[in-house]
C-alpha cells in the first residue's frame, strides 16, 4: 500500500481506521528536531520519543537513568519538527509506576511542556491504577507488554519474554486490561510472533510490534539501530536500512585529511 503523504496529522481514530482497513502502522524513534524532521518527512505514521534515548542518545547502558526533564527535552525538540506524525513520549523509569497521582503529574508535564500528543508506559496489571489515572485527564495512553526494558533489573536478560504459557496468558490478560481501561494502542516487544498475532486478532485497539512477528497491526524500530549508526547491537529482529556508521566516518575522515592538506577551505569558500 502506497504511503500517503498528504499533510494530515496522524490521530489516535485514523490508526484505530487502519487496523480496520489492514493497513500496517509504521513507527520509529527521534530524540532530536533534526532527526524527527526528515522521518515525518518521510511519511512515517507515529514517532515515539522513547526511553531508548537513554541508550542511544546519553551512552547508558539501561533506559533507566533517563530523567523526566530529559524526556521532555527531547519529546520538545521532536514535537517542533513533526506535522503529519503522531508523537508518543516514553514516560521514564520511576515517574509513574506504584504512585497514580505522580504518573498524572509527570504525564501532564510531558502534554503541556512538549506538546505531543501522548505518553507511553510498561506494564500491564502493576500499572493500571496509573493508566486509569492518565487516561482520566483526557492523556492518551500507549501500553508497553513483553519485554519491558524498564524492568531489566527484575529479569536480568534481554531474551524473548513470554514463552512459558503462564507469561503469555499474563501478557494476553495484561493486553485486555489495557484495551479495557482505554489505552489507544500497544507495543509488543520481544515475543513469539505466535501470541503476537494472537494478541492483535483478540484486541480491538493496533498492536506495534518489535520482535513480536508479521502478524500485529504495526511494527516499530529505533531509528539509530535501522540505520546502522549503532554498531554493536544486532537482535534477530532488527532489520538495518543503512550503513550510517559508515558513511558518516568516511565523510568525518575525508572533512580531517582536507583540513590537514589545506584543501579545505579553498577559495570559493572563504570571503
Ligand atoms: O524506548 C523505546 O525506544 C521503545 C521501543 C523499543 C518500542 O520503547
Amino acid at each position: 500500500m502506497p504511503v500517503n503523504k498528504e499533510i494530515k496529522k496522524v490521530t489516535t481514530h485514523r490508526l484505530m481506521e487502519m487496523k480496520l482497513r489492514g493497513e500496517k502502522i509504521a513507527m520509529l524513534t527521534s530524540y532530536d528536531y533534526s532527526m524527527a524532521k526528515l522521518v515525518d518527512e518521510a511519511g512515517i505514521d507515529i514517532i515515539l520519543v522513547g526511553d531508548s534515548a537513554s541508550n542511544v542518545m546519553s551512552g547508558n547502558e539501561t533506559t533507566l537513568p533517563i530523567t523526566l526533564n530529559q524526556m521532555i527535552y527531547h519529546g520538545a525538540s521532536v514535537v517542533k519538527a513533526t506535522t503529519r506524525a503522531l508523537v508518543v513520549v516514553d514516560l521514564p523509569f520511576g515517574t509513574y509506576q506504584g504512585n497514580s497521582m505522580e504518573a498524572l503529574a509527570s504525564s501532564i508535564r510531558i502534554m503541556k511542556e512538549t506538546a505531543a500528543d501522548s505518553v507511553k508506559l510498561e506494564g500491564g496489571a502493576e500499572v493500571i491504577e496509573s493508566v486509569n489515572r492518565i487516561l482520566s485527564a483526557g492523556i492518551p495512553v500507549m501500553g508497553h507488554l513483553g519485554l519491558m526494558p524498564q524492568s531489566i533489573h527484575k529479569f536480568g536478560t534481554y531474551s524473548v519474554r513470554a514463552k512459558a504459557e503462564d507469561e503469555a496468558k499474563k501478557l494476553l490478560e495484561d493486553a485486555h486490561l489495557l484495551e479495557d481501561a482505554g489505552c489507544f494502542a500497544i507495543v509488543l516487544e520481544k515475543i513469539p510472533a505466535a501470541l503476537g498475532k494472537q494478541v492483535a486478532q483478540e484486541l480491538n485497539i493496533p498492536l506495534i510490534g518489535i520482535g513480536a512477528g508479521n502478524g500485529v497491526d504495526g511494527q516499530v524500530l529505533v531509528i539509530h539501530d535501522m540505520l546502522g549508526i549503532t554498531q554493536q547491537f544486532s537482535p534477530r529482529f532488527l532489520r538495518r536500512y543503512h550503513d550510517l556508521a559508515a558513511e558518516i566516518k568516511g565523510a568525518v575522515g575525508a572533512y580531517i585529511d582536507d583540513v590537514k592538506s589545506l584543501d579545505f577551505p579553498n577559495d570559493k569558500e572563504q570571503y
